[in-house]
């Protein structure tokens, strides 16, 4: 197709029209032209195709689909592989229902605990939110159909998501906001990129040009076109002139109307409409010329949300090895999400499920199994009938499993929830059962973390999150040792709230929310400030168990771009097959600029047979050693030593190595008269030129008469002075040494003239 003499066909009214959307879901078509109408649909874990009614918070019923597990869930897997087969199977589904894009994946960072659409997004680490969105979206694209990656950027909460300014600083947003989006349009290029309806320092991101161009488009090399999240278009003409080619969903026809006026009277260059209409119609094309077509098979694709399911699910406690569940035991399951799963969240990725399963009618003849449902789970309420018959069901019991978890209303798209706890009811009744039947074990079910004030009276929890439609059936393999969970935190779970780095600023007030504990989100935070948590990032058990060793770093070169290869073996050392995550974390010892501890690099996930071993091989690159220098407006690896860090889980490192890498590049540095004499120290090329003509000037704090009569006065003096001299700026000559101005700058110049030789 040629695109660009389309447009010249085109009239000016007709491109402005292609710029915002048909209806809710549709794009428009120009007949004459014989560019096809197509649709978009949510997304991102199951269509939403709405074929009637629509809406952008799953209120109207859209077609019976399948629900996979939310990106709470499938994140950890920590499995490339895994979610790009979820993609495949999702874009296929696309395929048989003619939808050319879905509107994910969700890729937000999970900076508090309490965002409402925490149970979407993928982790609050942007390296494995980067990488397992990529994956997503390779699979989803390799079936001809785009993706919609959202929502682009900052949006980190719903308390005033429509309006309020996420503020941040650059280093922030580059190093923790971006990279998941980063990642995602340079490792897999999606057609489509969904902005957020949030501002950035003050700007709508609809109508940021330095996102959606500068950084989205001229750094990263992004392609395809973005689209405004639903509603999320403020003025627009100025998105247009920012980068925001398409308006979703329908506007009428003003904001077309806008357009065209803009154009005629100037204000809008030509060209800027033109390649907006030339982005959105190539990516129809894209779908539109090679659309396959295809039949969702709503049975078939089932099965594999279950299997899934039980890839995604974190065994966070298992003491005496209280799970697996045998089969000659009497169990007690207590709650009404075993008989009725929780399993996916409130809003636009609501989905209208083919079939749910749940882990009661999933271990039916498994073995014998009481049941009691012990509490209302769709409220915050007790019910002391339904305690007391659960407390009498539990002491009859071998073994109990507790089904808890959050109630809908407590997690969805639109609100953030108010506090970290489960239901006052759930959490009194663990501890009554666990009171009573020391073999209890909990199943939860919740997008987010919740806190756990009974965690040392209970000897299992299986973290199921929200696993889709048959995550029931999942659950049930995992309590049965029918699968063998392997599934990793890809979020710490504080103890309580208020540990949380963003504690202090969530959700902000009057419009702003500032993000002032900077890079320090999650794990970044918590390994920093030595705070315990409940259970740290990477966390996660298995029924068997594995030895990583033997770990080699081979150099490729002596610089900081040169790529650095890792090995390491892991064993499974227990009797059953089991799969392992082997996570990678870089920690900088350079001490250049403030950094978190360490950071995750890389992972991967292997399957063992019992007794078996291989070696996981990671690759590091610069950006692995890098943090996002302001000074230099790029990435910056310093020179010095770098630790590899390998373990199971960011509290659990089993072998380490530290390697020496030279930088490749230096941080700019001039001399200014407010250059203090500590900064001067950090350049050895210039040690000549302090003793030589610095040093002379210095008098005052070395060589005056100092009072040698106590040992003690003469240190902390010596410190003093030492201090008082590191600090000092060259401009201090003037007021302690009576330097002259000129004399000052003299000093200036020359160290300059040093520093460019
Ligand atoms: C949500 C998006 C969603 C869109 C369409 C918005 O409210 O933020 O994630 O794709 O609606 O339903």
């Amino acid at each position: 197709m040629d695109i660009k003499k389309l447009i010249s066909e085109m009239t000016l009214e007709e491109k402005a029209g292609i710029c915002s959307g048909k209806d809710f879901w549709h794009l428009k078509s120009v007949e004459r032209l014989g560019i096809p109408e197509v649709m978009v649909s949510d997304g991102p874990h199951g269509l939403r195709k709405q074929d009637t009614q629509a809406d952008h918070l799953g209120v109207n019923d859209s077609i019976v689909a399948v629900c996979f597990p939310a990106g709470c869930a499938i994140t950890s897997s920590f499995d490339r592989d895994l979610i790009r087969s979820m993609g495949e199977t999702i874009g296929e589904e696309c395929q048989a229902e003619d939808l050319s894009v879905v509107l994910g994946p969700a890729v937000n960072i999970k900076r508090s605990p309490l965002c409402g659409r925490n149970f979407e997004y993928l982790s609050e680490d942007p390296y494995l939110a980067g990488e397992m969105a990529a994956s997503y979206i390779n699979g989803v694209q390799s079936k001809n159909v785009g993706v919609s990656i959202k929502h682009f950027a900052l949006n980190n909460q719903e308390h005033e998501r429509m309006s309020g300014s996420s503020e941040a600083d650059e280093r922030t947003i580059r190093e923790i906001y971006l990279p998941a989006f980063e990642t995602a349009v340079k490792k897999a290029d999606p057609w489509t990129v969904m902005c957020s309806y949030n501002r950035i320092n003050g700007t709508f991101a609809s109508e940021n040009e330095w996102l959606l161009t500068k950084v989205l488009r001229d750094e990263w090399g992004f392609n395809g076109y973005v689209m405004s999240d639903w509603g999320a278009v403020n003025d627009r003409v100025k998105g247009v002139l920012a980068g925001l080619d398409l308006e979703m969903p329908a506007c009428g026809s003003d904001n077309d109307e806008l357009i065209v006026a803009a154009v005629k009277n100037g204000t809008l260059p030509e060209e800027k409409l033109d390649l907006c209409v030339e982005r959105i119609l190539d990516v129809i094309f894209r779908y539109a010329d090679k659309k396959t077509g295809g039949i969702f098979d709503r049975q078939k694709d089932h099965d594999k949300a279950a299997e899934i399911a039980g890839e995604c699910m974190v065994l966070l406690k298992n003491e005496d090895q209280i799970l697996p569940l045998a089969k000659n035991e009497k169990i007690a399951f207590i709650g009404g999400f075993a008989k009725k799963p929780r399993f996916q969240g409130g809003g636009s990725s609501h989905i209208n499920c083919f079939k749910i399963t749940d882990a009661l009618s999933a271990s039916e003849g498994k073995a014998e199994i009481l049941y009691a449902e012990g509490f209302p789970s769709d409220q915050d309420k007790e019910d002391e009938a339904l305690f007391a018959e659960a407390v009498e069901t539990a002491k009859k019991a071998d073994k109990v499993v507790i089904f808890a978890g959050l109630p809908d209303i407590f997690e969805s798209e639109g609100y953030d929830r108010q506090h970290m706890r489960l239901p006052a009811c759930q959490d009194k009744l663990i501890e009554a059962i666990a009171a009573v039947n020391p073999n209890t074990a909990v199943v939860l079910h919740n997008g987010s973390p919740v806190e756990m004030p009974w965690v040392d009276s209970v000897k299992g929890i299986l973290e199921a999150y929200l696993g889709g439609e048959a995550s029931g059936e999942a659950v049930s393999r995992i309590l049965f040792g029918e699968v063998n969970p392997s599934g990793h935190l890809a979020e710490s779970f504080p103890k309580k709230l208020s540990d949380n780095p963003s504690y202090l600023y969530f959700p902000g007030k009057r419009g702003k929310v500032y993000y002032g504990e900077g890079i320090f989100v999650g794990y970044r935070y918590y390994e920093m400030k030595e705070t315990e948590v409940l259970f740290p990032f990477g966390h996660g058990l298995s029924y068997t168990s594995f030895r990583i060793d033997n770990l080699k770093v081979e150099k490729t070169g002596e610089s900081v771009s040169d790529p650095v290869k890792v090995f390491v073996d892991v064993t499974n050392t227990g009797d059953r097959a089991g799969k392992a995550v082997v996570q990678l974390y870089v920690a900088d010892h350079t001490e250049t600029e403030v950094r978190p501890k360490k950071e995750l690099k890389g992972f991967a996930k292997t399957a063992l047979a019992p007794g078996e071993k291989k070696t996981v091989t990671m690759e590091l690159d610069h950006r692995s050693f890098a943090y996002y220098s302001t000074e230099i407006g790029d990435w910056f690896a310093a020179g010095g030593e770098y630790e590899i860090l390998i373990g199971s889980s960011s509290a659990d490192i089993a072998v380490s190595e530290t390697i020496e890498l030279a930088a490749d590049q230096k941080l700019p540095f001039r001399v200014k008269s407010t250059t203090t004499i500590g900064e001067l120290e950090e350049h050895p090329e210039l040690a000549g030129l302090i003793g030589e003509k610095l040093m002379p000037l210095m008098a005052v704090f070395g060589n005056e008469e100092e009072d040698k009569t106590e040992a003690a006065a003469e240190a902390i003096n010596d410190e003093m002075s030492k201090a008082m001299m590191r600090y000092m700026p060259l401009r201090g000559l003037r007021s302690f040494n009576g330097a002259k101005n000129s004399e000052v700058d003299a000093l200036v110049e020359t160290f300059n003239r040093a520093l460019d030789q």
